[in-house]
């Protein structure tokens, strides 16, 4: 019921406005003009809640990965943060540097810097904001940025990022010289493919083409954070580099199931941050709310605790593959492009697995599945254009740390069943639809 009306609001979103707004106000019809060509791709983003918010459906799309959100572990660990600071304050006040620093964020800065590993942490109010401080403050000018233009790590293995690598320094006299530097950005999770990035042979390429230790690494450890490495603590301390990365980004709206962001890096890296990076200078230090948020996070990872769900993603996301994989018609309904799971063909070449698994369609068929598995319970989204390239469509699964057996068991089967429908669609032996009946429930 909740997915049937969440489906309906959703395309209704989808409708053109402009066409009817002709007598509306300028700024509003331009406006919803280019809402339209959103619109138009079935793109647009629509508020929606959920139907597992409800308990009317199996959570697979939210960021809550270890559950530490919807199995109110997080809001309790909050709770005993408040009560050990009765007198908290909440008032309003300056940017961090002028008026506005406090000896409580600075504590919890310290903590998480000693949970990483790191020199110091300094606490900004989001991951999108730590992002716009690292690239705002720490490029000097001279500097080469390499990052991954199709946020895929595939583009940064091996060979190309050899290639890119010398490049540069075939191209920039500066940098050759050592005087300037090499700053690459990559992600330790990446959040379409659920690809881990390569760090150890990427600092080991850099290495060898820069001996003069000019390339620096800069990693987001966004959807790393809580599920990667020991404790959680993410890839960099899974591999041992805490010394060889420059910096470091947690955020803890994903995992950590609260607010806010911690970059990681020497004491050289924080001053820059608190004296060239805008979004840290004008604006309002972060409250103490959200500082005992995360520190209530970091407590459980801390305890050790969040380990076994750590572990348990490992096994679910083991299981579903297998599931999948070992079923005739999924295997070809994959040969017949129809849906494929591309981990079904690496997953035991990897070292370890990450909770989001990729579910690739045929281009228009990711809403169908993910309207199919929605009606049966399962909430997972179909990511598209724009936040994929056109033609990369995919359901993104998204594996948590308290889902069960029984669930990942449901949702396999539930996608081999469309798998089995799609192809007696596209082969003829359903000769009496066109489309998915998901679809038909839903248009
Ligand atoms: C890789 C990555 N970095 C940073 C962010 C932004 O983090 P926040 O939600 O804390 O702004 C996101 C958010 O989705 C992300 O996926």
């Amino acid at each position: 019921m909740a997915a049937q009306s969440m489906l309906t609001n959703w395309i209704r979103g989808q409708k053109l406005k402009a066409p009817q707004m002709k007598n509306a106000r300028v700024f509003d019809r331009n406006l919803e003009e280019a809402l339209d060509v959103r619109r138009a791709d079935h793109a647009m983003f629509t508020p929606n809640i959920s139907a597992w918010k409800s308990m009317e459906g199996v959570d697979f799309c939210s960021n809550d990965i270890l559950h530490l959100g919807s199995t109110g572990q997080i809001r309790a660990a909050f709770e005993e943060e408040l009560t050990r600071h009765p007198n908290y304050n909440l008032y309003s006040g300056d940017v961090r540097m002028l008026d506005r620093n406090y000896e409580y964020i600075q504590q919890v800065e310290c903590e998480i810097a000693e949970f990483h590993g790191a020199e110091t942490a300094l606490i900004v109010n989001s991951g999108f904001e730590g992002n716009g401080a690292i690239f705002c403050a720490l490029p000097r000018p001279g500097d080469a940025i390499v990052y991954d233009e199709l946020v895929h790590a595939s583009t940064l293995d091996g060979m190309a990022f050899r290639e890119v690598l010398s490049e540069i320094v075939d191209s920039e006299r500066m940098i050759r010289e050592g005087t300037r530097c090499v700053l690459v950005a990559v992600e330790s999770v990446y959040s379409m493919d659920g690809d881990v990035c390569p760090l150890r042979e990427l600092v080991d390429v850099a290495k060898e083409i820069c001996p003069k230790g000019n390339v620096e690494f800069i990693i987001d450890e966004a959807h790393g954070t809580g599920v990667v490495g020991p404790k959680g603590a993410g890839s960099v301390n899974a591999l041992g580099m805490e010394k060889e990365i420059a910096v470091r980004l947690h955020t803890c709206g994903k995992g950590l199931a609260s607010t806010g962001a911690a970059i990681l890096g020497n004491a050289t890296v924080r001053a820059a941050l608190t004296n060239f990076a805008r979004s840290v200078v004008y604006t309002t230090a972060p409250t103490f709310l959200m500082i005992a948020a995360m520190r209530a996070g970091y407590n459980l990872l801390r305890s050790g605790k969040k380990e076994k769900a750590q572990d348990n993603i490992q096994h679910l996301v083991k299981r579903f593959v297998n599931a999948v994989r070992a079923n005739q018609i999924f295997q070809k309904a994959s040969e017949m492009g129809i849906v494929w799971v591309p981990l079904c063909e690496d997953m035991e070449e990897r070292d370890f697995l990450v909770h989001i698994v990729p579910i690739r369609t045929r281009q228009r068929y990711s809403y169908w599945l993910a309207f199919h598995l929605q009606l049966d319970g399962y909430c997972i989204l179909p990511i598209d254009y724009p936040v994929v390239l056109k033609g990369q469509s995919r359901l993104r699964l998204i594996v948590h740390g308290a889902n069960t057996e029984e669930q990942i068991d449901g949702i396999a089967k539930a996608t081999c069943e469309w798998a089995r429908e799609m192809v007696d669609i596209e082969t003829g032996a359903d000769a009496s639809s066109k489309i998915a009946k998901s679809a038909q429930q839903v248009y």
